[in-house]
This record gives C-alpha cells, structure tokens and sequence, in this order.
C-alpha cells in the first residue's frame, strides 16, 4: 500500500505540476512546484471518498482544512526589506501578481514608483517606509510602518556588502551596520512575525542569502560571516516552524544583475562578466521554493551541490538529522 501510495500521489504531481505533502501537523500543505497553488487546491477538492477508501491512512490529512492559495498561506500582507530595486522589487511584483498586498521597505531608493507600479498593475495595497535597515531601531520602525496588518510573508532582502574592502582597511561601524541589517533587523522580524506566523500556523519567511554563506575568503569576512549565520539561522526555523505550517527558505543567489551588483562593478571598473541571473527568475524560483525549505541553492535541482559544497537536499537531511538528535536532549 506504501509504494501504491507514493504511485497515487506521484500520478496526481502530474496532473498538478506541484506536490502534495502531508505535514507533521496533519494537514494537508500543498507544495506547488509550478507556483499554482490554485490549481493544487483544485486537485485536492477533487480528493474522493473513492481515493479515501482507497487509501485510508490519508483520511487524516484529506479530512483536515488543507492550506489553499498562495496569499492563504502567505497572504494577506508581505514586507519586502529592500524592495525598491533588483531582487527586492522583483519580490513586490511577483508577490502583488499573486495577490499579497506589500509593505515596501528600502533606505533612500524610489519606493514610490514600485509602490504605484505594482497597485496599478495588480489592484493590490501598498504601503512604503523609508528605513535604514542597519539601524538599531529598524525593526521598531518596520513594525510601526505595518500598523497592525497581518504579515503573512516576511522577506529579508536588503543584505549586500556596499564596501568592497579587506575587513581591517574599512571602518568597524560599517561592518556592525551590515551585521546589524543582515543578522539583527531579520532576527527581530522573524521572532515578531514568526510568533505570529506560528499562532496562525500558517506564513513565510524567505531569507535572501549567497553562496557565500557557505564559506569564508578575503574581502568577504563581514559578508560571510553573516551569510553563513543566516543559513543556519534559516535551517533552525524551518526544523521549528514546520510542524506549525510556516515556510522558511533561505535562498542561496549566485551573481544576479541588480543594481547594486552593477554599481559595484562599475566602481571597481570590471567589465558585466556573463550569465548573471535575472532578479525575476531568481525571484520566482524563491516562491516556487519556500514551501520546500530551508535551502535552495539558485540554478541547482535540489539535489545538486555545484558551487554549493553542500545540495539542498544534503543540506536538509542534515538539518532533520540534527533536529531528532536535539530533540532526543530537549524533548518534542
Ligand atoms: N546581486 C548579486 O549578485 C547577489 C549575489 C548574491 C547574493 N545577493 C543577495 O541578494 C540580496 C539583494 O542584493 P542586491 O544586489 O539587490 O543589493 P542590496 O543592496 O542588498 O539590496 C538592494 C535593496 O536593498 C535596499 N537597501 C540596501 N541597504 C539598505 C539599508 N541600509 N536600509 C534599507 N534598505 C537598504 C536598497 O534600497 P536603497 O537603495 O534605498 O538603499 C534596495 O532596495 C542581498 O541579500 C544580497 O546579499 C546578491
């Protein structure tokens, strides 16, 4: 019966171009990989009592509310931090076409033009704060900016290394900022919105990481050393808060064309090296990813390590390897 149901699901993966996973919750979490988490409520409506009969151990999941739609899982409020170019507007829109209204954050840049972009295009709300994300009131300001909304989706974005600089040649007070913007400003919204994420039992956090989380090198000692806390930081989430239906992602980017990374390459006057990623199919490939988590490695099948050291999927049976090993110490 264990192989036939594999069969069954596997033959509804086709029909769906998603797949359907039963969570620890006993729910049933529709896990798109085609982003139409619409089509894969359709498929699961379609459950009959047939398939019940069929296969009786699922009774349990296919009795219980099933998360529908992308804003029903992640809806119906998004906060972008970094919103206003590259990867973080792309975010705004992608996330506005599927329906979430946006809370665009971003220090100086022209949120008022995504802002309107994406409420003309899509008909959603959208709500803009100019914020310096390395400040220590950030996230304070950030909530201020939500006013109460539900954040169904939160979205760390901001986080690049505007310095360029061997770590002893530039002042420490920069270094603490991007610490500060990539470690402690996503730390306070995931705790703020997770808390309230994990009450739901539903929502997403989607950390933008690099590969450089996966080691350190010269003029990349700050850079590193916060990318590679955020990856950790991500897997911890994803073992705690997918019992409770919430999505957590970090997704691991390789040089995309923001930008940023333009600017920066016109400062140190190196030439556009080819094959940078779009920050739209990146983008994409994030949201098809979040209900997956903890990792995706941007260009890679799951199973791929390639500039990574470690798959995605290596990095995830680890993570749930060292989650039964804990909880073996601190209990369920
Ligand atoms: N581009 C790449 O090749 C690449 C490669 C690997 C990983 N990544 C990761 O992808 C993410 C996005 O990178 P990116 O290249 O687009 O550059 P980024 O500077 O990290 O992100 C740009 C966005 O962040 C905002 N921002 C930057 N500093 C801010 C601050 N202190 N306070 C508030 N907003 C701030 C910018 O708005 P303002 O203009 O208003 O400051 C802009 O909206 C980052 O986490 C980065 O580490 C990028």
């Amino acid at each position: 019966m264990g192989s036939s149901l594999v069969e069954y699901w596997k033959q509804r993966d086709a029909v769906v171009g998603g797949r359907c996973l039963p969570t620890a919750n006993s729910r049933v979490s529709f896990a798109a990989a085609d982003r139409n988490l619409d089509d894969a409520a359709r498929a699961y409506s379609s459950i009959t009592p047939f398939d019940i009969l069929l296969f009786p151990q699922y009774t349990g999941y296919v009795t219980s509310k099933p998360a529908v739609t992308f804003r029903d899982q992640y809806g119906p409020w998004a906060v972008i931090a970094g919103a206003s170019e590259g990867t973080g507007s792309a975010f705004a829109h992608s996330l506005a076409r599927r329906g979430l209204s946006c809370v665009l954050v971003a220090w100086a840049g022209p949120l008022a033009e995504v802002a309107e972009e994406i409420r003309t295009q899509y008909g959603v709300e959208c709500v803009t704060a100019n914020i310096d994300l390395s400040a220590t009131d950030a996230f304070d300001r950030i909530l201020d900016a939500t006013g109460g909304r539900e954040i169904g989706l939160y979205v760390a974005n901001a986080g690049s290394d505007r310095f360029g600089s061997r770590y002893l040649d530039h002042d420490v007070e920069d270094w603490l900022g991007l610490l500060a913007m990539n470690v402690s400003t996503t730390m306070r919204a995931c705790h703020h919105f997770g808390r309230q994420m994990r009450a739901r039992r539903r929502g997403g956090l989607l950390i933008v990481n690099s590969g450089a989380c996966y080691g350190g090198g010269s003029f990349l000692a700050t850079y590193t050393g916060c990318k590679g806390f955020l990856l950790n930081f991500a897997e911890g989430l994803w073992s705690e808060l997918r019992p409770y239906g919430v999505d957590v992602l970090t997704m691991v980017l390789s040089m995309t064309r923001t930008p940023m990374f333009l600017r920066l390459l016109t400062e140190k006057g190196v030439p556009e090296p080819a094959g940078l990623a779009s920050p739209m199919d990146v983008v994409e490939q994030a949201l098809e990813r979040l209900p997956h988590g903890p990792v995706h490695n941007w260009g890679l099948a799951d199973d791929e390590g390639g500039y990574a050291v470690t798959s995605a999927a290596g990095r995830r049976a680890r993570v749930l390897a060292i989650d039964a090993s804990s909880k073996r110490i601190y209990g369920d």
